[in-house]
């Protein structure tokens, strides 16, 4: 397809988060002019969520970032959820390093950055250090201090100096685990015109796709073209189900229960923070890179233990005004089986007694899956439970 196909086709999606669809990968030319200095250069180590974060922005997943966040971008997003120049973003995106690595580096230097196995895979244009109230990112971001919080334990955790500025990635790898459902925001944007998709919604996963999921997206289905089915692959808390077992769930699923041709299963390359209403706007944003125009919102969005209230998740679109996200939340209740009209349903569509209902959610098929338990058909499809217990 030419050059122009590919424009003229970009026109049909809707805008990046900013107008423009960020990308940060090296030219081969490029990455062959850092190669050439990589000796001489400061060097800071990526941990995995600061790797995929780098990854993310490369590929425009985080549009319109082009690097770690300065001090300015980075105090408003904590305090008002808007980047400095007035743009909503709800996530800090930061390279958290220690005092010493900090001292290591100054301003102005191009700091080489390295995955945790050493591998040189990127620079940044260092442009700024700032140090950071981490009780006060917690308890906005996430709102609660607590350190079994699993995001705040990772704030806690990471070093107490922030190193900013634009990054490049020096190449785009393939990951080796899921390679044909390695679809960058580019590329989806261009599937989803190829297919003549007008309006795409976007469902954001870290667990097998239990019939709760299955009901919702399939009601966001009803409304749009196409299903963006965007799993976070990125890392996760030790007690998710692992995102290679996951994969091979959301492959029976389209095999079995959804239309191929209605469905692009893709990988998201992120790390999870379990935010819970803050990370509901931010997977929205990011969804909206890749370009869909609507976002599935269910109960406890990203949530994690009892920190958020079931619909906050969805409330916190609210303080957005009109049209500001550039991207459509599709809100739906607390799904779960009906035993008296025998189907997946929420108190909106079912008359049935609290008695009556199986309530579902991930966090109990892994608890009965620990038990040895297969999970019943009204909470999973038999070939999803039967994958889950081979894998477990
Ligand atoms: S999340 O951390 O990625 O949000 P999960 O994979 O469980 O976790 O959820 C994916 C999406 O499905 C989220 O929008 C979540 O709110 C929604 N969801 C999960 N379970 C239910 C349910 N029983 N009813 C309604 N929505 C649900």
């Amino acid at each position: 397809m030419s050059e122009g196909g590919i424009l003229s086709q970009h026109l049909e999606t809707i805008a990046a988060h900013g107008g423009i669809l960020i990308n940060r990968i090296c030219s081969a030319d490029q990455k062959q002019a850092y190669l050439d200095q990589a000796g001489q250069l400061p060097r800071v180590t990526l941990d995995e969520r600061a790797f995929s974060d780098l990854v993310m922005i490369a590929i425009g997943g985080f549009s319109p970032l082009t690097g770690f966040m300065g001090q300015a971008d980075y105090e408003r997003v904590v305090n008002e959820m808007y980047l400095a120049n007035g743009l909503p973003w709800s996530i800090p995106v930061t390279l958290s390093v220690s005092e010493a690595i900090a001292d290591s580096v100054s301003a102005g230097d191009l700091v080489r950055l390295d995955d945790a196995a050493g591998r040189f895979v990127g620079v940044m244009e260092l442009t700024q250090k700032y140090t950071y109230d981490k009780m006060h990112e917690a308890l906005h971001v996430y709102r609660t201090n607590e350190e079994k919080h699993p995001g705040v334990a990772v704030v806690y955790q990471q070093g107490v100096v922030n190193l900013a500025g634009p990054v490049w990635l020096l190449q785009r790898d393939v990951d080796p685990r899921f390679p044909s459902y390695q679809i960058d925001p580019a590329e989806s944007r261009s599937l989803f015109a190829e297919k003549g998709w007008k309006t795409v919604v976007g469902f954001q996963t870290r667990n097998p796709i239990h019939r709760a999921h299955e009901y919702i997206i399939k009601c966001a289905m009803e409304i749009v073209d196409g299903l963006f089915l965007h799993p976070l692959v990125g890392a996760t808390k030790s007690d998710d189900i692992p995102a290679d077992v996951r994969m091979n769930c959301y492959e029976l699923m389209m095999e079995h229960y959804f239309p191929r041709d209605r469905v692009i299963l893709a990988i998201n390359p992120a790390a999870m923070r379990y935010a819970g209403p803050r990370e509901a706007i931010f997977h929205a944003l990011v969804r909206k890179n890749y370009g869909c125009t609507h976002f599935i919102v269910g109960r406890d969005h990203a949530g994690v233990g009892d920190y958020y209230g079931t619909y906050d998740a969805q409330h916190i679109f609210d303080e957005f005004k009109p049209g500001e996200l550039g991207i459509q939340p599709l809100k739906f209740e607390h799904a779960f089986f009906c035993k008296r009209s025998h189907q997946m349903s929420t108190t909106k569509t079912s008359p049935s007694l609290p008695e009556e209902r199986i309530h579902l959610s991930g966090t109990k098929v892994r608890e009965m899956l620990r038990r040895g338990e297969l999970p019943p058909p009204e909470f999973s499809r038999p070939e999803v439970a039967a994958e889950l217990a081979r894998a477990m």
